[in-house]
């Protein structure tokens, strides 16, 4: 088997298990997840699940893609997303952008609704310019770990929207 398919392991366990990486790389990986990583993917998450929890339709639509995605990969609930899969989400991944963006200038009039679709063309994700999109920074200060917070707010958002019902408590 493929070791990036082993499903039992872990993501720091997969870059441990590359010979490529130096022991310097690894340290300056596992001080990024550490340092960089849980309080920013957390906080969106939290937002996300907020704004998430007024739109029935958005919710909908990013279980009929996880669903879509378990059928044609012939795979069950309790099987985790592979980062092949991960990718593929595109309108999991419109949905968290759009609870990441902030400025009418930038957006537009319609910038205080929570539309994913403006993301998204011919159903997939449209790379805006981090000088747009500038929660990540832009420029040579701009977040290394963009892609690796998408990967884990993807797969940990998937996770708890198979699983429960969200519901927020004033
Ligand atoms: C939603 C999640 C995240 C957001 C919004 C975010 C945002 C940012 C921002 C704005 C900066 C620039 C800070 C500055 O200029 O002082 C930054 C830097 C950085 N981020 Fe993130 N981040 C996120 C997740 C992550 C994750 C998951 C990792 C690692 C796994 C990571 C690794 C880093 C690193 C290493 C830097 C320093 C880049 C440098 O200055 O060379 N980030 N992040």
């Amino acid at each position: 088997m493929d070791e990036r398919e082993n499903r039992d392991e872990d993501l720091l366990s997969w870059f441990i298990g590359n010979s490529d990486n130096s022991a310097e790389f690894l340290r300056d990986i596992f001080i990024s997840f550490i340092l960089a990583g849980p309080d920013t993917t957390s906080a969106a998450l939290t937002w996300f699940f907020w704004l998430l929890s007024s739109r029935p339709d958005v919710l909908q639509r990013i279980h009929q893609e996880l669903k879509t995605m378990r059928a044609s990969n012939g795979k069950n609930v309790d099987d985790t997303f592979s980062f092949d899969e991960l990718r593929e989400m595109h309108y999991l991944n419109a949905s968290i952008s759009e609870a990441l963006r902030l400025m009418e200038a930038i957006w537009g009039n319609d910038c205080r609704e929570f539309r994913p679709e403006r993301w998204l063309k011919n159903g997939m994700v449209k790379q805006e310019s981090p000088f747009w999109f500038s929660v990540f920074h832009a420029g040579l200060r701009m977040c290394l770990g963009n892609h690796m917070a998408y990967t884990q707010m993807k797969s940990i958002a998937a996770a708890v929207i198979e699983r429960f019902e969200i519901e927020v408590q004033a």
